[in-house]
């Protein structure tokens, strides 16, 4: 019998793209025009550098910290993704994980799963929102992610709709029907173990988003939402400033890269912003997440909680980010491969490899706390940073 258990999250990435049909896989590589943010995302980290101790180091090691409000047992969050076909369980078994695992799910308003039943599974669920429709379908969808416990608010601002990509964007169909199984049956055909899982749940992919909509009524396809997104005129400051009001929780502000846009956030009343370029799937030449981020955590650390995410695939990039000022960050893509590879299982060993990962660089590094790391942990090369906005 074949050992499930993968010790990288690189493995978990080679697993996925052996199981996953392949326009699932590419669906989750994702990644914009020619890749330049998505690649320097992961590279950048390669460039920062540890000054590890010989001796005097810390026996037992605290990785725990508190992100909006909430005491995690990790520093990594799951980052929200709408994770359709990747696996029947879906958000459901992310939720569980993160739960097994100590720690809070991002939950896509694009996800597949209900909210009602994601937050069953982990009670630390924040709910993302993108600016989409009328301000009553925004307050409708709040609302309900209120009544359903959600504990707090994600608002993701760095959208510009730049969809094409070099190395080709999959076909999605509207809805999973006869037709479109046919279409797909010559690349399912080569995935038994996906097929296999759908088939157990007696289950098709289901492309419908249901969050974007009040409880019980019809939910809209993917493209239907993601037209009315479209269509819909960006949000101004003011009106990030009337959506902060009109959450009376915790509040992350996520596609922050530049200073001036972080204090405009900070003004706003935000709890927390997260330094990200919507893991290289926005505008692309956009720096990596983790060089724009000391400014930005210069800037604005003393007065709203700094996250990250873009290009985390092991333990000591999270160790890197939290000595440049974040006080932890998001996986995306990291936990994908893993749910494709194993279920909930498969994210769950996902977070063991980051938590092993941090809990080595903490040893190392003669650091009791994740929360003792500073600069002087890291070696960041000259012209590593890029300041933007000021
Ligand atoms: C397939 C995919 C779907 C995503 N969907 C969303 C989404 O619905 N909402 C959102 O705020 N971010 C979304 N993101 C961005 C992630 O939350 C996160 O910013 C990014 O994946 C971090 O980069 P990483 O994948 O390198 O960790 C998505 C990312 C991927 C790869």
């Amino acid at each position: 019998m074949s050992n499930a258990w993968f010790e990288s999250v690189a493995e978990a990435q080679r697993r996925a793209r052996r199981r996953l049909p392949a326009s699932v896989y590419k669906a989750i590589l994702a990644g914009s025009e020619r890749g330049i943010t998505l690649r320097d995302n992961v590279d950048a980290f390669d460039e920062i550098g540890f000054a590890p101790h010989t001796a005097g180091l810390s026996g037992k090691r605290d990785l725990t910290t508190t992100v909006l409000g909430r005491s995690l047992a990790l520093p990594v969050l799951i980052s929200p993704t709408g994770v359709q076909a990747v696996h029947p369980d879906g958000e459901v078994a992310v939720a569980r994980a993160a739960a097994a695992r100590g720690t809070a799910i991002g939950l896509s308003s694009f996800g597949s799963k209900p909210i009602e039943e994601v937050v069953a599974a982990n009670p630390m669920t924040f709910f993302q929102v993108y600016w989409c429709g009328s301000r009553d379908q925004m307050l409708a969808r709040m609302d309900r992610a209120r009544t359903a416990g959600a504990a707090g608010l994600i608002v993701t601002l760095d959208w510009s709709f730049s969809h094409s990509r070099d190395w080709g964007s999959p076909y999605i169909p509207q809805r999973i029907d006869l037709r479109e199984a046919v279409r797909f049956a010559p690349e399912v055909a080569v995935r038994p173990r996906w097929l296999l899982s759908y088939a157990r749940s007696r289950r098709l992919p289901d492309l419908t988003v249901p969050n974007m909509v009040p409880r019980g009524a019809e939910a809209p396809g993917f493209f239907a939402a993601y037209g009315e997104w479209m269509q819909t005129a960006p949000p101004s400051w003011e009106d990030i400033r009337w959506l902060r009001e009109q959450w009376d929780g915790p509040f992350l502000l996520k596609g922050v890269t530049r200073v001036d846009d972080a204090r405009r956030a900070v003004a706003c009343g935000v709890t927390a912003i997260s330094v990200s370029n919507h893991g290289g799937n926005n505008l692309d030449g956009t720096p990596a997440a983790i060089r724009t981020l000391p400014a930005v955590a210069e800037a604005v650390g003393d007065q709203v909680e700094v996250l990250l995410d873009g290009g985390i695939r092991r333990g000591g990039d999270v160790v890197k980010a939290l000595a440049l000022g974040a006080r932890a960050v998001l996986a995306g893509r990291a936990y994908l491969w893993g749910l494709a590879a194993n279920g909930q299982a498969g994210v769950e060993n996902v977070l063991d490899v980051l938590r092993n990962g941090i809990d080595s660089a903490l040893l190392a590094l003669g650091r009791d706390s994740v929360r003792d790391l500073c600069r002087d942990d890291v070696l960041v090369p000259a012209g590593f940073e890029r300041s933007l906005g000021r």
